[in-house]
């Protein structure tokens, strides 16, 4: 017997199996298109590819591990957050979807500000609204797009959208409701408060489950497109990051992982919902029934290093990416990269914010460029990591995983510039494992979430940092840090050019 984990992602979507031990059967990945950047920092993708590619992985998958659905006993989904998914009376997607990174919002986050109040937010979601959460979007389709607005029924999220294509059902579950500016994450539940104030109609949204409840049954059309049995139960799962901490087993205090994929996220559990009165990290409901989590997310992760490769290298793999980095020192003879390619959240929440490299010189050469790529984006990390300690999260060490972290490269820099032991885990899968991982929890194998990951989350290797590095790049990444308020003036003028 099997259980199904399913991951809709940016870049594409993943599905894998595992035994009711955890172990990894298969998986099998599906890309999805490119996506849409009509303008600078504006990014929408179409929720019609998810599904597509949610179908061949699944099918993918099946194929490859040479299991029939009839043995897949149950479905658990994660999936990029805050994405925006409208769809009209009949269920039509009514446009693309505004996607995670999507800055186009502001005046949106303004309105909310000044409608319902700074303070409100904070009290009513326990986060400040931003541009990359959902509801300004959807008050972008609002002001904008006004005929759009006027035919939506219903709003869901990325994985809510296939599991409406699954299961027929309008549901999503509190990790991800709470990165929609409509959630009160203390309470889990939807605010009466925030939609009475902006005045949305609460019959827009689904229902809210815990993440390893079940939200509905795969139907005989879903079955026939994905190779599962009609009547398989697919559980709330989880955003990515609350879906990647599972499969990292960030399930009881004291646990912290980072996330390289195309964001970058540092993430710790929390037994309370504490949150920073600053509001530069964001505190979410976990995956984990009576249990929250706080993050700090970089933007422009796995993205710079794949914008890089695109524009600057295109065909050349990661792989042989990471060991060009690997030829330059530390501190890349001076330079320095600001991974803000779609604005920043954490530390700065701040849409207009633009990458660059500071520093260049006519000896900088391409392995300059690479590795302090790599040295910005954990630079952000840290400043991440500084917030959640800040407030007071003890941080022994860290557990490394998503794309970036399969480099063994990019987890000693990592060290280093954290100054933490950074661990590596057998299972290297993330959210679409721990969206297996709740399946395996909502159809009853394991009797919580904490019990699945004691029993299948092994520690593999880790490596330390070294003090002489360290050292190097504490000094690095105070020039980091006074990089940006520096430049923010400009970056004001910038947006004002267009
Ligand atoms: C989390 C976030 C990203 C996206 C894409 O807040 O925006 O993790 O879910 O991975």
């Amino acid at each position: 017997m099997y259980w199904l984990g399913l991951d809709v992602g940016t870049g594409g979507s993943r599905a894998l199996l595992v035994d009711e031990k955890g172990n990894l059967k298969a998986a099998f990945t599906a890309p999805h298109e490119d996506m849409r950047m009509e303008r600078p920092l504006w990014a929408e993708q179409r929720p019609e590819n998810w599904w597509e590619a949610a179908q061949q992985a699944i099918r993918g998958v099946l194929a490859e591990a040479g299991v029939s659905g009839g043995d897949v006993r149950g479905v658990g989904l994660s999936g990029q957050m805050h994405g925006l998914v409208l769809l009209d009376e009949h269920n039509r997607v009514i446009r693309p979807a505004l996607i995670w990174c999507d800055q186009r919002s502001q005046a949106q986050v303004d309105y909310v500000n000044r409608t319902v109040g700074k303070e409100n937010v904070l009290a009513f979601t326990a986060n400040p609204v931003l541009t990359g959460f959902t509801l300004p979007k959807l008050l972008w389709v609002r002001d904008h797009e006004p005929a759009n607005f006027q035919r939506a029924r219903k709003l869901l999220l990325p994985k809510d959208y296939v599991r409406f294509c699954l299961t027929g059902e309008y549901a999503t579950e509190v990790s991800d409701a709470s990165g929609t500016s409509m959630f009160d994450v203390v309470m889990r539940r939807w605010s009466a408060q925030m939609l009475e104030r902006l005045r949305l109609d609460p019959a827009l949204l689904p229902q809210v489950y815990e993440s390893s409840e079940v939200t509905g049954k795969v139907t005989p059309t879903a079955a026939a497109a994905t190779g599962l049995a009609p009547g398989t139960p697919v559980v709330g799962g989880g955003g990515d990051q609350a879906a990647s901490a599972v499969g990292n087993g960030i399930v009881e205090a004291g646990l912290v992982s980072c996330t390289l994929g195309t964001s970058g996220v540092v993430f710790a559990h929390m037994d309370r919902p504490a949150y920073d009165p600053l509001g530069r990290v964001h505190t979410f409901c976990h995956a984990v029934r009576g249990a929250w989590h706080v993050m700090g997310v970089t933007q422009g992760a796995g993205l710079s290093l794949q914008w890089f490769r695109n524009q600057l290298a295109p065909g050349t793999d990661y792989d042989a990416l990471t060991a060009e980095a690997a030829t330059a020192p530390p501190l890349s003879h001076g330079l320095f990269w600001l991974p803000y390619l779609m604005g920043e959240r954490t530390p700065h929440l701040d849409s207009a914010a633009r990458g660059g490299w500071i520093g260049l010189t006519a000896k900088h050469t391409r392995a300059d460029l690479l590795r302090s790529l790599l040295e910005g984006v954990s630079y952000s990390q840290k400043d991440c990591l500084d917030i959640i300690e800040g407030m007071g999260v003890p941080v022994e060490s860290i557990r490394a995983s998503g794309g970036g972290a399969r480099s063994a490269f990019w987890r000693q820099l990592l060290a280093d510039i954290l100054g933490k032991r950074v661990v590596t885990l057998a299972s290297q899968e993330g959210s679409a494992y721990g969206a297996a991982l709740l399946a395996l929890v909502g159809t009853g194998v394991y009797g919580s979430v904490p019990e699945a990951c004691r029993a299948v989350i092994r520690e593999v290797d880790s490596v330390l940092p070294r003090p002489h590095e360290s050292q190097l790049y504490q000094r690095g990444h105070e020039v980091y840090r006074a990089l940006y308020p520096a430049l923010k003036p400009l970056y004001g003028l910038i947006q004002n050019l267009q």
